[in-house]
């Protein structure tokens, strides 16, 4: 059986006295769950408050972005050693933000799972289809393509210790959900990609959908059977949202 997942992605928001609020609003109400997975993912500058807050609570943190290099002259980036040295449990790989704004490729983003990986970092790949593509009939064609990018460099046997995130660029902060029925058929078809790969992976691998997931409609997107769990971007800024949405998935 799959455990359910609930992530938080916070994006560029939160400042120390707004996340402590947050962060003691998430460790008192979500200390009880155990049976699913939770994380946080803040901004680097905010991981060692994330790390003091939710150590002794079921809820794991994370970063947005990590870079493709161990180390060395490269400004502005977070290596994975440094993730380590905040206790990250996860980091957020391929965030269609990322790749829109900041023109990450294939390439970066098969590097950047690698580098997580080094450091036993579990990788959240994000993949999901732009409303162009969508309406070309291309979704399944494109997100095929970005995890088979990530695939061949590092093989199936690595997706094991991974998590993806199907995530439609038209349903991001845009308040437009994937139908339940939408999402299940990317995360069926991403599930069998895997499994033509290796069933076993396939079966183990917690399948994350985001896009404009609230409290009002977290349940019907984690009923359908190959949905393990959401990444949730602006419902997460707001603790009390998060929690039912956590206890949505529970
Ligand atoms: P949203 O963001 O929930 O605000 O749509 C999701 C994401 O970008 O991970």
């Amino acid at each position: 059986m799959r455990r359910k997942f609930v992530a938080g992605n916070w994006k560029m928001h939160g400042s120390l006295a707004e996340n402590q609020t947050r962060l003691s609003q998430l460790a008192k109400g979500l200390s009880q769950l155990k049976t699913l997975d939770m994380a946080v993912f803040s901004t680097a500058p905010y991981l060692f408050q994330c790390k003091s807050l939710l150590a002794a609570t079921p809820v794991k943190w994370g970063a947005q972005n990590i870079s493709e290099h161990a180390q060395g002259a490269f400004t502005g980036e977070t290596s994975v050693a440094m993730l380590q040295d905040f206790s990250c449990d996860y980091v957020i790989i391929g965030h269609s933000e990322r790749r829109e704004l900041f023109a990450e490729n294939d390439a970066q983003v098969a590097a950047k799972f690698v580098q997580a990986q080094t450091g036993n970092i579990t990788p959240i790949l994000c993949v999901g289809e732009s409303l162009q593509q969508r309406e070309a009939g291309t979704t399944v064609e494109v997100i095929s393509r970005q995890i088979q990018a990530v695939l061949d460099v590092v093989g199936i046997q690595k997706f094991a210790q991974a998590v993806i995130a199907y995530e439609p660029i038209w349903a991001i902060g845009t308040g437009k959900t994937a139908t339940p029925q939408q999402a299940q058929e990317v995360h069926s078809a991403i599930r069998s990609l895997l499994a033509k790969n290796d069933q076993c992976v396939a079966q183990n691998m917690q399948i994350l959908y985001g896009g404009s997931v609230k409290p009002g409609n977290a349940a019907e997107i984690f009923a359908q059977p190959d949905v393990d769990g959401a990444l949730v971007g602006g419902a997460s800024l707001n603790a009390g949202d998060f929690m039912e949405i956590c206890k949505a998935a529970s």
